[in-house]
């Protein structure tokens, strides 16, 4: 029993610590020893299953305000789990254009398809 015991602590040490490593491209690598079956929020779920270009877009610029998980690292109005449900495509494609708030504008440096397709995904966040 004991023995079990001690195998299941390693296997949820090394789970954190994957986790802890798993931020940026360290994660991408798959060197994941369980078969990623309980992977949980690592690489933080609201993001894989967005699609490529937008987990690139965002992970390049919004990432380091808005957090892994989308849950916001600068305060509670830079969490946007749900704000699909808070604010329409068009005020998103605003708010990544001009910024505000603390937010830098991202008009200069994302394209237009680019804005579009982060606030369509987030759009969808509801
Ligand atoms: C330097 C930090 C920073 C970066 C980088 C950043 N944001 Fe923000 N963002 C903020 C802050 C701070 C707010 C809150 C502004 C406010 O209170 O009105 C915010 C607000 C928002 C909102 C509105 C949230 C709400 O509830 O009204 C959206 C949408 C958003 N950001 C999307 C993005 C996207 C998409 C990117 C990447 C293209 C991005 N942000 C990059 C800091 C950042």
């Amino acid at each position: 029993m004991s023995r079990l015991n001690k195998g299941l602590s390693w296997a949820i040490s090394l789970l954190i610590v994957g986790t802890l490593a798993g931020c940026g491209s360290a994660a991408k690598q798959g060197g994941e020893p369980f078969g990623g079956s309980n992977k949980a929020a690592s690489q933080g779920d609201a993001l894989t299953s967005a699609p490529e270009q937008v987990q690139a877009l965002y992970k390049q610029s919004c990432i380091s305000c808005h957090g892994n998980n989308l849950e916001g690292k600068v305060g509670p109005t830079t969490n946007l789990q749900k704000i699909g449900g808070k604010l329409t495509k068009e005020q998103i494609s605003k708010q990544i254009i001009s910024g505000g708030n603390g937010m830098p504008g991202f008009g200069t440096k994302l394209k237009p398809e680019e804005t579009e397709a982060l606030a369509e995904w987030l759009a969808g966040k509801k």
